[in-house]
């Protein structure tokens, strides 16, 4: 994999140039990029001063309400204070859990990659609130202030979802899609991330094959609707996963290696532009197989330890081959390639 830098969109250009493009073609095109960035800057030159002003991060305030309540008097180790809250909603009173420290986190995830079922399993645990897809709508997410108003109100624990565990949570958040404007405004929610102390749980997907197929059958079935006429992205019975898994998408081999090697650079570049933030790196895969993986989750957001639980069933349990119509042409491109791998791992469990 090429070294990922925080900002670049460095391997969606490479994964599109072909190989097989004449060295002419390539000339003609860069001259005419070349031709066309100096052109550009050539107006742009004109208004730099305007531009400047323009392009100047807003500076927000990040609100940091840590110190309002008179809660110090709980025994938390000093280089640990900066992660900890006492959040005085204002929808709602704390009660006898107001001096109860609480902890931020975001899950920071892409779509297919288990995070439904992994949010299900944390909010299975009785002091801890994971509020879902927030920034799925996009007006949540046009602008940073519109990100830092949505964030105060989820940490200052006023964000209403099915999840919410109020009075007595210990550790709220959300789950955050790489592609839901968290790159865009990089640079300011990391600002906001190390302000006030949120921990991160990074949720990816090592076989990024079966993610693949997981997108193409879960956007198949948004038309189709395979479980009497109801869209679902996730299911509660082996019946259920079965319908769903009965659908056996066709891959494009021509763009299948570089469309895996464009999910590998997003995941990387989103932990490289959050590695100063405190976070955890987890695998779904591995927490299929490893249960003390859930410990570790929870020892991370200094929880009291509990069997975490979902009622989620996987939808392609079984081998890779059986979900996909042309396995073997997609078997002969992917066999040769760093990616073979991912044609063979199936699940022990
Ligand atoms: C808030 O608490 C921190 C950590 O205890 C302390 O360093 C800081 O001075 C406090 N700020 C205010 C405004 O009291
Ligand atoms: C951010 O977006 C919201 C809603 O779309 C809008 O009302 C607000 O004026 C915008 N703020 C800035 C600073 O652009
Ligand atoms: C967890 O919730 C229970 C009941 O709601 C409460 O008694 C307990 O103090 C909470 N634990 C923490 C660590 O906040
Ligand atoms: C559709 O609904 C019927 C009756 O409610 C039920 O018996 C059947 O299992 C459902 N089918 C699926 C695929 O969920
Ligand atoms: C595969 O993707 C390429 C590039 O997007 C496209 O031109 C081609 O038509 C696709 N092939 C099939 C069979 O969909
Ligand atoms: C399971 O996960 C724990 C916690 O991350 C780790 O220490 C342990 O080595 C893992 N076990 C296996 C067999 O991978
Ligand atoms: C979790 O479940 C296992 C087996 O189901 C049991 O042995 C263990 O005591 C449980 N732990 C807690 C903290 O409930």
């Amino acid at each position: 994999m090429p070294a990922e830098t925080c900002a670049g969109h460095k391997d969606v250009f490479l994964a599109k140039a072909s190989k097989r493009s004449p060295l002419i073609l390539r000339m003609v095109v860069l001259i005419s990029a070349v031709v066309c960035g100096l052109y550009i800057f050539s107006i742009c030159i004109n208004q730099t001063d305007y531009k400047f002003r323009q392009a100047k991060p807003l500076k927000i305030q990040v609100i940091d309400r840590r110190n309002r309540s008179n809660c110090r008097n709980t025994g938390i180790q000093e280089p640990d204070l900066r992660y900890v809250h006492f959040p005085e909603p204002e929808s709602f009173s704390r009660q006898e859990c107001a001096c109860n420290p609480v902890r931020l986190f975001a899950i920071v995830s892409m779509q297919r990659s288990g995070s439904g079922w992994f949010e299900t399993l944390l909010n299975s645990h009785m002091n801890l609130s994971s509020n879902g897809e927030i920034f799925g709508p996009s007006e949540r997410r046009n602008n940073v202030s519109m990100i830092y108003k949505t964030l105060d109100k989820v940490y200052n624990l006023d964000w209403f979802s099915s999840a919410s565990k109020n009075e007595c949570s210990a550790a709220v958040g959300f789950k955050w899609m790489i592609n839901q404007g968290l790159m865009e405004h990089h640079e300011e929610v990391a600002d906001y991330f190390n302000t006030r102390g949120v921990s991160l749980i990074f949720l990816l997907r090592r076989n990024l094959l079966r993610r693949m197929i997981s997108l193409l059958a879960n956007t198949y079935d948004k038309n189709v609707k395979l479980l009497n006429g109801t869209h679902k992205s996730h299911v509660h019975s082996p019946h259920e996963a079965e319908v769903l898994a009965g659908y056996k998408p066709t891959l494009n081999v021509s763009t299948l290696v570089s469309n895996i090697r464009s999910a590998e650079g997003t995941a990387a570049r989103a932990l490289e532009c959050f590695k100063t933030t405190r976070h955890i790196v987890l695998y779904y895969e591995d927490i299929i197989t490893n249960h003390t993986k859930l410990v570790e989750v929870q020892e991370f957001l200094k929880l009291p330890s509990q069997n975490l639980t979902s009622g989620q069933v996987k939808i392609h349990s079984g081998p890779l081959s059986r979900y996909v119509a042309n396995w073997e042409d997609v078997r002969k491109t992917l066999q040769g390639t760093s990616y073979e791998n991912l044609l063979n791992t199936d699940y022990k469990s």
